[in-house]
Parts: structure tokens; C-alpha cells; sequence
């Protein structure tokens, strides 16, 4: 009887264990895709649930959620200015007449899931005044998150006094895993505290924590973020990512080959994938380059390695990631004004010297064979992404 009952009780303890790290490597095993409003629309009135429907419509239609883009995520500003009498974060009825709870439904309904912002302060960051911040109410708001839906947290760092970062997004973090509802959890915290030393440990147990401010529509501003981003390639993982801010292309503020390397450099470095532009107006080029299966499957490999940086001069930044089928991507990119000729010799990359690989063009999609090394012409502010395979030997 007794040995039954622990035998009984091993066996609950085992498919509980299984289950709670089911749970733990679900969520954002490889780095998370979708849209936010936040780079097109900041909180100009245009942000409102006609556009968001629209935008979970076209991530259907376009074919982008097959890609892989699933969370369709809204920003600072969808909130009233006051909570409500029983102290709720409340919808702002102006912009989404439906409320949250039929918009998610909305959401769902396409397959897609949803996302949500808030901070954690006082009052979000949207200057002057700044909405309703869930510091010290964690557990009401994340309740009140679940409750509508939501599948996603992005969660910013205005308005906090001088309380310690981790203590805070602790907070929120065990208000999110008391709701018992799987949500993605990503950290919007600006590198100010070095997230990536303490993000991913198990009381925090964040998805992706962003490790620059902002990004904005330009080369100078991107290339920027690259930089501070590339050299944390050691603290990314499956679950827990890097996140260099959300994707510009099609905002107009970048060349299409600047915005080719601004995709190729994201999904390099295995950053979360979040489309900001307006999906309603997209033009052809920009759609071509978010919608490139290839550089995605680089982004989303399942191995799940940030790539390293293996070269870092003015006119050469070279970056190698492993890949699950023992592949491995590398990117040339040019950020100098001047087009240049990037070479990369195979001890460089780990073979053998006189290694011949298949080289795959994951812009021009074409392949050839190549004897090491490897080089290309690369225009300025351009990036060549190859994925490379030594070449099968005659047998
Ligand atoms: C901060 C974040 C941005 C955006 C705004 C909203 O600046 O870093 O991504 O969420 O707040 O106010």
C-alpha cells in the first residue's frame, strides 16, 4: 500500500516535472515574430482598432503569419489617462470602441495571438503625462491581462523613483506566472542594468529583454544598436533572446539595401522579429525583404545561437552563426560609405584550408560551389548573407 502510494506519487512528480519544463522552453524557444504599432504610428491617433484589425488581417493575407509572424502586439497609449474605480488599468473607448477583450478574440480568431505593453513605473513613458504604470499593482494588472487574452507582455521602464530594476521585473514576472497563463515576457528595459546578466534567471525567467534604446528610421541609428547588440551573442538562448528593438523596414527612412542589412543583421543575431511598419500601406520591396523565407529560417534556426562577430573593421563586419543541420550562416556587411571586397578564409569559419563549400545567396537565392575562401563585392552599407555547407565529396 505505502509502496503504491509513493510509487503513485513518483510518477505524479515526474509528469509534473515534464510539464513545467514543457512549459518553460514553449514560449519563445526560438526568438519571437510579429508586428507592433509602435514604429509607425508612436501614439498618434491613427493607432486604433481599425488599424490593428487591418494589420491582423493583412498578417493573414500577405502571408506573413505562415512566415511565422504571429503576435500581433499593441503599445503605449491604448490605456485611459485614470484607472477605474476598482483600480483597473482601463481601455481608451476613443481608440478601441470594441474594447481589448473583443479585439483579442479578433486576434485569435486568425491564429494570431496578442501582445500588450505597459511599465514597470508609475506611468508609462509617453511624454508628457504617461498612462496608468503597473508598479505595485503586478498582480491586479497581470490578472487583468490574462484575463482579457493577452499572450504577450512588453514591459517598459518609465517612471520608477529609484527602485531597483530587478526587483521590479521580478515583480511583474511572478504576477505573470500566478495567472497560470502561458505569457511571453519581454523585457523593455534599455540595457541600462545589463538585463542580459540577470533577465534570464529562473526568478525572472524573461523571454527577450531589450539591450539598447531606441532604434529610429535611419542607417546611423541601426548600425548603432548592431553594435551594442553583436557583442552579447553569449547570453542568448532558446527562451531567452537579445532584443535590439523592433524592425524599421518599411518606415521609409532607410534604402532598400540598408534595409536588407537591417533584416539580415537581425536575424544574424537571432533578435526577436517585430515588423513596425503599417501592413495596410506596405510597398512591394519592403514586403519582399520581411517576407524572405530564407533569412527568416536564419533567424529562427532551432540550434537557437546569436551569431559571433568574427571581424570588426570599418568596411568589414563579418558575423557566423551555427545552424541545427550543421550549416552555418555568414553575413559581410559594409557599413563604410565606399563599396569593398570582404574576404573570410575557412580556418576563419572552422574548416579545413582548402575546404569547398555549397554556397547559398539568401538575397539573390542562388547557390554555387565555392573553394575557401569565401568573398564577395559588398556595395556600401550592404550586407552578402550566405549559408554555407562543405561540398559533398566524390565518393
Ligand atoms: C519606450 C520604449 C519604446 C516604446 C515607448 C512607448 O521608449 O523603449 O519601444 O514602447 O516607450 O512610450
Amino acid at each position: 500500500m505505502i509502496r503504491n502510494i509513493a510509487r503513485c506519487l513518483t510518477l505524479w512528480m515526474l509528469v509534473w516535472q515534464s510539464s513545467e519544463a514543457a512549459a518553460a522552453t514553449t514560449l519563445a524557444s526560438t526568438p519571437q515574430m510579429g508586428f507592433n504599432n509602435w514604429n509607425s504610428t508612436h501614439c498618434r491617433a491613427e493607432f486604433n482598432e481599425t488599424m490593428i484589425r487591418g494589420v491582423a488581417d493583412r498578417l493573414v493575407s500577405l502571408g506573413l503569419r505562415d512566415r511565422g509572424y504571429t503576435y500581433v502586439n499593441i503599445d503605449d497609449c491604448w490605456a485611459e489617462s485614470e484607472r477605474d474605480a476598482a483600480g483597473n488599468l482601463a481601455v481608451n473607448h476613443e481608440r478601441f470602441p470594441n474594447g481589448l477583450k473583443k479585439l483579442a478574440d479578433y486576434i485569435h480568431a486568425r491564429g494570431l495571438k496578442f501582445g500588450i505593453y505597459t511599465s514597470a513605473g508609475t506611468l508609462t513613458c509617453e511624454q508628457p503625462g504617461g498612462f496608468p504604470g503597473a508598479l505595485g499593482h503586478e498582480s491586479q494588472d497581470a490578472a487583468l491581462l490574462a484575463s482579457l487574452g493577452v499572450d504577450y507582455l512588453k514591459y517598459d521602464n518609465c517612471n520608477h523613483g529609484t527602485l531597483d530594476a530587478r526587483q521590479r521585473y521580478r515583480a511583474m514576472a511572478v504576477a505573470l506566472r500566478q495567472t497560470g497563463r502561458p505569457i511571453l515576457y519581454s523585457l523593455c528595459e534599455w540595457g541600462d542594468n545589463r538585463p542580459w546578466l540577470w533577465a534570464a534567471e529562473p526568478d525572472i525567467d524573461a523571454n527577450s529583454w531589450r539591450t539598447t534604446h531606441d532604434i529610429e528610421d535611419n542607417f546611423e541609428s541601426m548600425l548603432k544598436i548592431y553594435r551594442q547588440n553583436v557583442v552579447l551573442e553569449t547570453y542568448a538562448r532558446p527562451g531567452h533572446w537579445n532584443d535590439p528593438d523592433m524592425l524599421e523596414v518599411g518606415n521609409g527612412g532607410m534604402t532598400p539595401t540598408e534595409y536588407r542589412s537591417h533584416f539580415s543583421l537581425w536575424a544574424i543575431m537571432a533578435a526577436p522579429l517585430l515588423i513596425g511598419t503599417d501592413l495596410r500601406k506596405i510597398d512591394p520591396a519592403a514586403l519582399a525583404i520581411l517576407s524572405n523565407a530564407e533569412v527568416i529560417a536564419i533567424d529562427q534556426d532551432p540550434l537557437g545561437v546569436q551569431g559571433k562577430r568574427i571581424r570588426d573593421s570599418a568596411d568589414a563586419q563579418v558575423i557566423v552563426k551555427p545552424l541545427a543541420d550543421g550549416s552555418q550562416a555568414v553575413a559581410l556587411f559594409n557599413p563604410s560609405e565606399h563599396a569593398a571586397t570582404l574576404t573570410v578564409n575557412a580556418t576563419e569559419l572552422g574548416h579545413a584550408a582548402a575546404e569547398r563549400y555549397t554556397v547559398r545567396d539568401l538575397w539573390s537565392h542562388t547557390s554555387r560551389e565555392y573553394t575557401a575562401p569565401l568573398s564577395a563585392t559588398v556595395p556600401a552599407h550592404a550586407t552578402v548573407l550566405y549559408r554555407i555547407r562543405p561540398a559533398q565529396r566524390a565518393p
